[in-house]
């Protein structure tokens, strides 16, 4: 998508350098647009753990890229075990979004079709620009079903603006490019339907406020930034049309595990009787689980992201505040599980089903 007019992905290796994969720096957003190198897998790991990069396809993505900066700074004489170890180091970064171990998988086996030293090297490069091209392609692809979603709802309001409330970032910051809850969102607007969108401000981090509400800035898209409170109260006076999120993680028979908080607004639009939308590429349905929230794990993060608050002061300086008092102990759960007969459809880039065992094997009859 675009920043200041210029395309941008958010993840790519540096034009005449292939030894340097390039990604922008999620940290510091919206205050600053910054560019970050990436040349070890201490820096992958580093990256994907204190998330200068996050979102489920673009922790994929990443991950695709490390391997492949793996096989190309291993040792002469140990690419096996330095592949395998450094496939464990990225593996144990962060536990909820499937698409990590999808991807450094996807990696393994590709680089074990080849014999020779400098094959897999040239095959992890070939699989990771593969892995990164293709979350775009579905992204983009999912966007046109879920598009059809918002219009039908338009023509039926006759015109008038469709409500959209989404939470955290499943932006294109979140993948390699449009997004997933985005993607439809992206693709309404550019067809001209007139469009509106809450962005929940997601706490602790803030992916709403400062990732989702820069996003659409900069694509144009009119949206409001809400305290994440807020959208029971919108549904209950017709101030919401759909719900529109992400996923980390989707399971064989539709179980969803999302950013923190996403479950509470799913109860709140079904009693409200609002559609709930979950948008995602393939690459995070995982076929082998059931019953999410038995078995999704949940990442727990530092307690400091919930006693600390970090933003803009008055006078431009970047801060980090402490927002309770000094010895307050605090619990950071980063996701929740959304169980599937609160999901409305699930969009994917085969198209929309039930999120069911029986609608996603629909899509995906080689899974069955
Ligand atoms: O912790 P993050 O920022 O990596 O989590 C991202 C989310 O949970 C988003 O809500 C999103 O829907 C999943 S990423 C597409």
């Amino acid at each position: 998508m675009n920043v200041n007019g210029k395309h941008y992905r958010t993840i790519w290796i540096k034009e005449n350098d292939p030894s340097t994969i390039q990604v922008i720096n999620q940290i510091v957003l919206p205050h600053e647009f910054a560019i970050m190198d990436l040349r070890t897998v201490e820096d992958f790991r580093i990256a994907i753990k204190d998330m200068y990069i996050r979102g489920a396809g673009l922790i994929g993505a990443t991950a695709g890229y490390g391997m492949y900066i793996a096989a190309l700074t291993s040792p002469e004489n140990e690419f096996e075990s330095f592949i395998e170890e450094s496939g464990k180091i990225l593996a144990a970064t962060r536990p909820t979004a499937s698409n990590l171990v999808w991807a450094i998988n996807r990696q393994l086996e590709a680089m074990n079709s080849r014999s020779i030293r400098a094959e897999k090297i040239k095959i992890a490069h070939e699989t990771a620009i593969a892995i990164a091209d293709e979350d775009a392609e579905f992204c983009r692809r999912l966007g046109d079903h879920g598009k059809e979603i918002i219009m039908e709802i338009s023509k039926r309001k006759k015109g008038e603006t469709v409500h959209i409330l989404t939470h955290c970032n499943a932006g294109w910051l979140a993948f390699t490019d449009y997004g997933s809850a985005t993607a439809p969102i992206y693709a309404a607007f550019d067809a001209g339907i007139k469009i509106h969108v809450w962005v929940d401000e997601t706490r602790p981090r803030n992916q709403g406020a400062s990732l989702t509400s820069w996003e659409l800035g900069q694509h144009g898209v009119p949206h409001d930034l809400i305290p994440d409170n807020a959208g029971g109260h919108l549904m209950q006076h017709g101030m919401v049309d759909l719900v529109i999120t992400g996923t980390d993680r989707v399971t064989r028979n539709g179980d969803v595990a999302n950013k923190i908080g996403t479950y509470l607004k799913a109860v709140a639009a079904r009693d409200n009787n609002i559609p709930m939308y979950v948008a995602l590429p393939s690459s995070t349905f995982d076929f082998d689980l059931i019953d999410g929230v038995k078995n999704i794990p949940i990442e727990e993060r530092d307690a400091g992201e919930v006693r600390f608050m970090t933003g803009k002061t008055v006078d431009g300086r970047i801060e980090t505040v402490q927002i309770c008092p000094d010895s307050t102990p605090a619990r950071n759960w980063g996701f929740d599980v959304t169980p599937a007969r609160l999901i409305t459809k699930l969009i994917c880039e085969r198209g929309v089903c039930d999120a069911s065992e029986s609608g996603i094997l629909g899509l995906f009859p080689e899974k069955k």
